[in-house]
Protein backbone atom coordinates (compact mmCIF):
# COMPACT_ATOMS: atom_id res chain seq x y z
CA UNK A 1 0.00 0.00 0.00
CA UNK A 2 1.33 3.48 -0.97
CA UNK A 3 0.57 6.42 1.33
CA UNK A 4 0.74 9.84 0.78
CA UNK A 5 2.02 12.19 3.05
CA UNK A 6 1.42 16.07 2.40
CA UNK A 7 2.47 19.09 4.49
CA UNK A 8 1.90 22.70 3.56
CA UNK A 9 3.29 26.34 4.00
CA UNK A 10 5.86 26.83 6.41
CA UNK A 11 6.25 23.18 7.21
CA UNK A 12 9.75 23.13 5.50
CA UNK A 13 10.99 25.65 8.47
CA UNK A 14 10.11 23.00 10.74
CA UNK A 15 12.92 23.02 13.25
CA UNK A 16 13.30 26.98 12.74
CA UNK A 17 9.72 27.86 13.12
CA UNK A 18 7.86 28.91 16.31
CA UNK A 19 9.93 25.96 17.75
CA UNK A 20 7.94 26.71 20.87
CA UNK A 21 5.03 25.64 19.13
CA UNK A 22 6.43 22.71 16.41
CA UNK A 23 9.37 21.49 18.31
CA UNK A 24 12.50 20.85 16.75
CA UNK A 25 12.55 18.30 14.51
CA UNK A 26 12.62 19.09 10.67
CA UNK A 27 10.70 17.86 7.97
CA UNK A 28 13.70 16.11 6.68
CA UNK A 29 13.50 13.94 9.98
CA UNK A 30 10.21 13.66 10.02
CA UNK A 31 10.20 12.12 6.81
CA UNK A 32 13.28 10.52 7.33
CA UNK A 33 11.74 8.70 10.09
CA UNK A 34 8.30 8.07 8.27
CA UNK A 35 10.24 5.91 5.28
CA UNK A 36 11.91 3.72 8.11
CA UNK A 37 8.47 3.07 9.78
CA UNK A 38 6.58 2.61 6.18
CA UNK A 39 9.11 -0.34 5.79
CA UNK A 40 8.39 -1.96 9.04
CA UNK A 41 4.72 -1.79 8.47
CA UNK A 42 5.18 -2.94 4.53
CA UNK A 43 3.70 0.33 3.21
CA UNK A 44 5.68 2.77 0.58
CA UNK A 45 5.79 6.20 1.77
CA UNK A 46 5.35 9.39 -0.63
CA UNK A 47 6.00 12.89 0.67
CA UNK A 48 5.19 15.83 -0.55
CA UNK A 49 5.73 19.81 0.98
CA UNK A 50 4.30 23.00 -0.76
CA UNK A 51 4.21 26.24 0.14
CA UNK A 52 1.45 26.97 -2.73
CA UNK A 53 -2.50 25.92 -2.41
CA UNK A 54 -2.48 25.01 -6.51
CA UNK A 55 1.11 22.65 -6.22
CA UNK A 56 -0.81 20.71 -3.01
CA UNK A 57 -4.39 20.56 -5.52
CA UNK A 58 -2.44 18.92 -8.05
CA UNK A 59 -0.37 16.83 -6.43
CA UNK A 60 -3.48 15.30 -4.49
CA UNK A 61 -5.23 15.00 -8.12
CA UNK A 62 -2.32 13.22 -9.58
CA UNK A 63 -2.72 10.74 -6.09
CA UNK A 64 -6.32 9.78 -7.04
CA UNK A 65 -6.57 5.99 -7.81
CA UNK A 66 -3.05 5.59 -7.19
CA UNK A 67 -2.36 6.27 -3.35
CA UNK A 68 -4.20 4.05 -0.86
CA UNK A 69 -4.04 6.70 2.50
CA UNK A 70 -3.11 9.78 2.45
CA UNK A 71 -1.86 12.08 6.03
CA UNK A 72 -2.19 15.33 5.24
CA UNK A 73 -1.19 18.64 7.36
CA UNK A 74 -2.26 21.81 5.56
CA UNK A 75 -0.85 23.83 7.33
CA UNK A 76 -2.59 27.90 7.26
CA UNK A 77 -4.77 26.04 4.28
CA UNK A 78 -6.25 24.11 6.67
CA UNK A 79 -8.50 27.23 7.57
CA UNK A 80 -8.57 28.73 4.30
CA UNK A 81 -9.21 26.46 1.72
CA UNK A 82 -12.07 25.20 0.23
CA UNK A 83 -9.69 23.85 -2.92
CA UNK A 84 -7.67 21.24 -0.90
CA UNK A 85 -11.03 20.33 0.81
CA UNK A 86 -12.43 19.88 -2.73
CA UNK A 87 -9.66 18.29 -4.33
CA UNK A 88 -9.70 15.51 -1.10
CA UNK A 89 -13.47 14.53 -2.01
CA UNK A 90 -11.93 12.86 -5.05
CA UNK A 91 -10.57 9.71 -3.29
CA UNK A 92 -12.09 7.26 -1.36
CA UNK A 93 -9.26 6.42 0.62
CA UNK A 94 -8.68 7.48 4.54
CA UNK A 95 -7.50 10.64 4.95
CA UNK A 96 -5.78 11.45 8.28
CA UNK A 97 -5.59 15.37 9.15
CA UNK A 98 -2.66 15.84 11.14
CA UNK A 99 -1.71 19.23 12.97
CA UNK A 100 2.02 19.62 15.30
CA UNK A 101 0.32 22.12 18.04
CA UNK A 102 -2.99 21.57 19.54
CA UNK A 103 -5.22 24.18 16.99
CA UNK A 104 -7.86 24.11 19.35
CA UNK A 105 -5.77 25.80 22.27
CA UNK A 106 -4.70 28.75 20.01
CA UNK A 107 -6.39 31.57 18.45
CA UNK A 108 -9.85 31.35 17.43
CA UNK A 109 -9.06 31.35 13.55
CA UNK A 110 -7.43 27.71 13.89
CA UNK A 111 -10.41 26.33 15.46
CA UNK A 112 -12.35 26.06 11.78
CA UNK A 113 -10.72 23.49 9.30
CA UNK A 114 -12.08 23.02 6.21
CA UNK A 115 -10.45 19.59 5.76
CA UNK A 116 -11.85 17.70 9.07
CA UNK A 117 -15.09 17.15 7.16
CA UNK A 118 -13.74 15.12 4.31
CA UNK A 119 -11.03 13.46 7.02
CA UNK A 120 -11.83 10.09 8.35
CA UNK A 121 -9.97 11.26 11.46
CA UNK A 122 -8.23 14.21 12.59
CA UNK A 123 -4.96 14.38 15.30
CA UNK A 124 -3.77 17.54 16.83
CA UNK A 125 -1.00 18.39 19.66
CA UNK A 126 1.02 15.34 19.12
CA UNK A 127 3.93 17.27 17.90
CA UNK A 128 6.01 15.35 15.21
CA UNK A 129 5.39 11.55 16.66
CA UNK A 130 1.96 12.80 15.58
CA UNK A 131 3.31 11.23 11.99
CA UNK A 132 4.83 8.32 13.16
CA UNK A 133 0.90 7.52 15.07
CA UNK A 134 -0.64 8.92 11.71
CA UNK A 135 0.94 6.25 9.55
CA UNK A 136 0.93 3.37 12.19
CA UNK A 137 -3.16 3.92 11.90
CA UNK A 138 -3.15 3.86 8.59
CA UNK A 139 -1.73 0.66 8.22
CA UNK A 140 -4.25 -0.77 10.51
CA UNK A 141 -7.09 1.14 8.29
CA UNK A 142 -5.40 0.13 4.45
CA UNK A 143 -5.23 -3.76 6.21
CA UNK A 144 -8.93 -3.47 7.10
CA UNK A 145 -7.19 -3.65 10.89
C1 LIG B 1 -0.51 23.61 11.89
C2 LIG B 1 -1.52 24.54 12.57
C3 LIG B 1 -1.96 25.64 11.63
O1 LIG B 1 -2.89 26.50 12.28
C4 LIG B 1 -0.76 26.48 11.22
O2 LIG B 1 -1.17 27.47 10.27
C5 LIG B 1 0.36 25.67 10.70
C6 LIG B 1 0.67 24.38 11.31
C7 LIG B 1 0.08 22.57 12.86
O3 LIG B 1 0.68 21.61 12.37
O4 LIG B 1 -0.05 22.71 14.09
O5 LIG B 1 1.09 26.09 9.80
O6 LIG B 1 -1.18 22.90 10.84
Amino acid sequence: PVILVLNGPNLNMLGKREPEVYGSTTLDEINEGLITQAEELGLEVQCFQSNSEGALVTRIQEAFQNVDGIIINPAAYTHTSVAIRDALLLHDVPIIELHLSNVYKREEFRHKSFVSGVATAQMAGFGAMGYNMALQAMADMVKGG
